[in-house]
């Protein structure tokens, strides 16, 4: 290990963090690829937080990895994960202004939610609570920070549409409140200030939209277990949707559901879910994701825009592909 390494080491054990040195990639994502990571560090609060961003190495933010796909040469730098006070839920009441509450007595109120939360239970705690307004999360497997970060949604919806307010830590170890005009959501994509660390969401939620969502949510999550292969690793659609046409279909068109590289796989289920079927590499996916991406160029005249996230090291030239 590096000096410097072993320096910025020992200033997150001072903060109270356990820093995993060389940490294996392919134990944290969704499919199951990747190298080591330098450091990777589980952060509980604020100030541990403000600690890692002090050490001035590059900073890789990790939700549930859902979305990832990591080299196979691994990650320089840390690696964070959001823990601890990150994963709390409280409301902003309209009854109560200018404190948060356990329980949102009003029908209309804010959620304010721990990036580091996983959707899933957000929406289960919304739900036992009679509260709506996420239903366009469900099924999305991640946290809410990967979640703002890809302005995820479904055909119920995106994220980016019940913004209230997104806190960031940012490279300099402020923090900032950012409204949805400072944020530019698009489809898939949210454009957030440089290295900015999505650390606590508030999201509108209301006793209405509970009751609008309900049937919509669970029509929804039959669709996806009939159309996804939800048993097998992936990162959910590969490629994001062109205009006028979805990257599933043009794949299945040009005839590549099954075509496989090494352990990485076109899924026959569905051809935007690209499938570890045993023991990929990341290389292998990089080489099953440009396939399709030249073919479907060839065939159909259409570039498709991975969705995928690539991060650590990487072949010079690689991306964007
Ligand atoms: P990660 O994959 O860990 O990270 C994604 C990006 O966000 C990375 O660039 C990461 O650095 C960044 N990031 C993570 N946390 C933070 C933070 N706190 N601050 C700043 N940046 C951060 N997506 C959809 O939109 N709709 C779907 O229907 C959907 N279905 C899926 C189904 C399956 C089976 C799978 C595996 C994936 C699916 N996805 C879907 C993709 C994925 O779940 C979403 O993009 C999700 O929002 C990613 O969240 P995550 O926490 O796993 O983020
Ligand atoms: N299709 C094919 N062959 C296939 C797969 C799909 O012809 O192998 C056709 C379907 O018949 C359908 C069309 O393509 O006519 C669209 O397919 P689907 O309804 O499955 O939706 P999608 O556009 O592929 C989008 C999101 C998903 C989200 C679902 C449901 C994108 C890139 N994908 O998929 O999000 O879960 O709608 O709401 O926008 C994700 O972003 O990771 C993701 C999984």
């Amino acid at each position: 290990m590096s000096w410097e390494l072993a320096g910025a080491s020992m200033k997150l054990i001072m903060a109270g963090m356990e820093p995993v040195k060389d940490a294996p990639l392919a134990h944290y994502g969704y499919w199951r690829v990747g190298g080591p990571a330098d450091l990777l560090v589980d952060v509980h609060d604020s100030e541990q937080l403000a600690a890692v961003v002090e050490t001035d190495l590059p900073i890789t933010m990790l939700g549930n990895g859902s979305n990832l796909l990591a080299s196979d040469a691994g990650i320089r730098g840390i690696v964070v994960r959001l823990r601890g006070n990150f994963r709390a839920l409280a409301f902003r009441d309209p009854a109560s202004p200018g404190c948060l509450v356990d329980t949102l007595s009003s029908d209309l109120g804010i959620a304010v939610i721990g990036a580091g939360m996983m959707n899933s239970a957000v929406l289960r705690k919304l739900n036992k609570m009679g509260l709506g307004g996420l239903g366009c999360l469900a099924g999305v497997p991640g946290t809410l920070g990967g979640a703002i970060r890809m302005n995820a949604g479904t055909r119920m919806g995106e994220i980016g549409a019940k913004v209230a307010f997104v806190r960031v830590m940012l490279p300099n170890g402020k923090t900032a409140n950012l409204t949805p005009d400072d944020i530019d959501f698009q489809y898939r994509r949210a454009t957030l200030p440089d290295g900015a660390i999505v650390t606590r969401v508030g999201i509108w939620v209301s006793r209405a939209a509970h009751a609008e969502e309900r049937e919509a949510i669970q029509e929804h999550l039959t669709y996806r277990k009939n159309t996804q292969p939800l048993d097998t690793p992936s990162c959910g659609s590969t490629f994001k949707n062109p205009t006028g046409d979805t990257a599933g279909r043009l794949i299945d068109a040009a005839g590549l559901k099954g075509y496989t590289v090494g352990g990485a796989q076109i899924s026959e289920k569905h051809a935007n879910f690209f499938v570890n079927v045993g023991d990929a590499t990341a290389q292998d996916l990089y080489a099953l994701i440009k396939h399709a991406r030249d073919t479907v160029l060839e065939e159909f005249g259409v570039t498709l825009e991975p969705e995928v996230h690539a991060v650590g090291d990487w072949p010079e030239g690689s991306w964007p592909l």
